[in-house]
């Protein structure tokens, strides 16, 4: 998952970027590694002492670390280019986020699972505003990757 996100990441220069959900920092620190030219990057973690963890453990890389929940903190500072979905529900309105052509990609799903009854998948596979795929990444967990169109 790292790999593909970082690999994402790299590919929008003056990007903004955003994680959901940082807990202590592995996968922005990774984030923070593959940040193109100009790129910004904030991540938000609802626990407050992850929070501090994890901003004392990024406090050499660009990465911004706020603590609190992703719904009230995300959407003033929106839109992003690309958002690495990893943690919290409400995926209805994470597509909000996105900028026309921005990447979302949602992680730690269960694969081989049907979309109908499934909240996650019904919220960004069958979103008219997103372009989106679940992606196998080990046997035992997938992924979807949205680029909203518009
Ligand atoms: C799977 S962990 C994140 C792992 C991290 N992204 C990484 O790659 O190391 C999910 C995290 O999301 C946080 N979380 C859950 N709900 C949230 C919310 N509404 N806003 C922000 N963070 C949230 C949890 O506290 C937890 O630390």
């Amino acid at each position: 998952m790292q790999r593909l996100v970082a690999t994402l990441v790299a590919s929008k220069p003056g990007g903004r970027i955003a994680e959901i959900g940082t807990s202590y920092g592995d996968g922005a620190a990774a984030i923070a590694a593959a940040l193109a030219d100009g790129a910004s990057f904030v991540t938000v973690e609802v626990d407050p002492q992850r929070a501090a963890a994890a901003r004392e453990r990024l406090a050499r890389t660009p990465a911004e670390v706020l603590a609190g929940d992703w719904r009230d903190l995300l959407p003033p500072r929106a839109p992003f280019d690309l958002v690495f979905a990893d943690g919290g529900v409400a995926y209805d309105r994470v597509a909000d986020l996105l900028a026309p052509g921005g990447i979302l990609v949602k992680d730690d799903l269960a694969p081989g699972r049907p979309v109908e009854g499934d909240a996650t998948r019904e919220a960004l596979l069958r979103d008219a505003r997103l372009e989106a795929t679940e992606v196998l990444v080990t046997p035992a967990m997938s992924c979807i990757v949205a680029v909203r169109r518009t």
